[in-house]
């Protein structure tokens, strides 16, 4: 990498602001954000970094920070932490709400609402307040399609669009296990989406898809699709708490830095998953945060992939997560 120093025609410094920077996801997310990984090998960012207003996460803070700094990083240009939200989301072009409870053994993402939903509220505020006009915000914060839904009702002077929620772990998920059952590369797995909620009821699709450019449903027949691939998919992060005793982390911040990468520099005409509020494609009633197949053009803009015809079976899937998002919006009336 160029040195900034000597570096011809750097961008200039992005903000970008990470909250709940202490935790699990965010010690894997940050050093990743300050390598470049995000917005390229050409832009400075500056951290800010929120934490809740007590001494164990600002002890565990600094430590981090302290990590961050021996890193050298040649493109991190400042580090700012904050217990206060107005502060944090000073300026900032990109966020990323991770702060938030995980579940534990036993409960769904959904049980998350109460605890989590209230801190939607209050993050959406401050956005509104103080951070940049075009800020890009992504929440991983579970349950993260209803936490989006609440964050920008809160924020009523940025445009919906740019509140999105992160399904692309899901994608993730899904490739992985092609590639795995065909014995082909990742990258070879092309057109896999995810629609929904982030939860149990997702529909991973890949009627579409292709592998190596043949059809997926060539390669792996409709048993294991059904009895193996759904429930791996829509089960895997239950399944990793049960193995780690804790929720993802690498794998979540890395979805995380593959979802805000390509919302930022565009995915090559490729289809990617975000949840993003619906306008009303395929029936999904409009302003739900919704998982969707989408083309991020390359100006920091996405499209939801219109006029797919969707099979009697995923029609059936896609609306039974839209019901489970509409009753939680519904428990979250009072929070809006
Ligand atoms: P964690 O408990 O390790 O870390 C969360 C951090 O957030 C803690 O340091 C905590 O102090 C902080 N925090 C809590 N409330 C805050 C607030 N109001 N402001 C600022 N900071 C606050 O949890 P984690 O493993 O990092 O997971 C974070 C969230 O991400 C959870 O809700 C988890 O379920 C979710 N998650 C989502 C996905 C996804 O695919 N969408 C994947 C993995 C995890
Ligand atoms: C995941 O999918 O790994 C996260 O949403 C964490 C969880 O609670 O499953």
């Amino acid at each position: 990498m160029t040195c900034p120093a000597n570096h011809p025609k750097l961008n200039p410094t992005v903000r970008v602001t990470v909250t709940g920077a202490a935790g699990n996801i965010g010690y894997s997310l940050l050093f990743r954000l300050a390598s470049g990984a995000v917005f390229g090998p050409d832009t400075p960012v500056q951290l800010q970094l929120l934490e809740r207003d007590n001494p164990n996460s600002a002890k565990v803070l600094k430590g981090v920070c302290m990590e961050l700094f021996d890193c050298a990083f040649p493109l991190l240009t400042g580090i700012k932490t904050t217990s206060d939200p107005k502060e944090a989301f000073d300026g900032a072009k990109a966020v990323f709400l991770v702060g938030a409870a995980p579940r534990g053994a036993g409960q769904t993402r959904a049980d998350l609402i109460t605890t989590n939903g209230p801190i939607f509220k209050t993050q959406g505020e401050a956005i509104n307040a103080a951070a940049d006009r075009n800020v890009k915000v992504l929440v991983v914060g579970n349950p993260c399609n209803t936490n989006a839904y609440i964050c920008y009702h809160h924020a009523p002077d940025i445009a919906r669009k740019n509140f999105t929620a992160m399904m692309r772990l899901d994608q993730n998920r899904s490739i992985a296990q092609l590639a795995a059952k065909t014995g082909k590369p990742v990258c070879s797995v092309q057109g896999a989406a995810v629609w929904g909620n982030h939860s149990k009821t997702m529909y991973a699709d890949i009627e579409r898809c292709t592998i190596a450019g043949v059809p997926a449903f060539d390669l792996v027949d409709q048993d294991w699709y059904h009895d193996f691939f759904l429930p791996t998919v829509a089960d895997r992060g239950t399944a990793i708490i049960q193995a780690r005793g804790k929720s993802s982390a690498a794998s979540a911040a890395s979805a995380a830095i593959d979802h805000m990468h390509d919302w930022w520099l565009g995915s090559n005409g490729r289809i990617v998953t975000m949840a993003v509020p619906s306008d009303g494609s395929y029936g999904v009633p409009e302003g739900l945060v919704c998982g969707f197949p989408v083309i991020c053009t390359g100006n920091g803009e996405y499209e939801i992939v219109k006029g797919i015809e969707l099979s009697k079976e995923g029609k059936e899937r896609l609306e039974k997560s839209v019901k489970q998002l509409e009753e939680e919006a519904e428990h979250v009336k009072a929070l809006i």
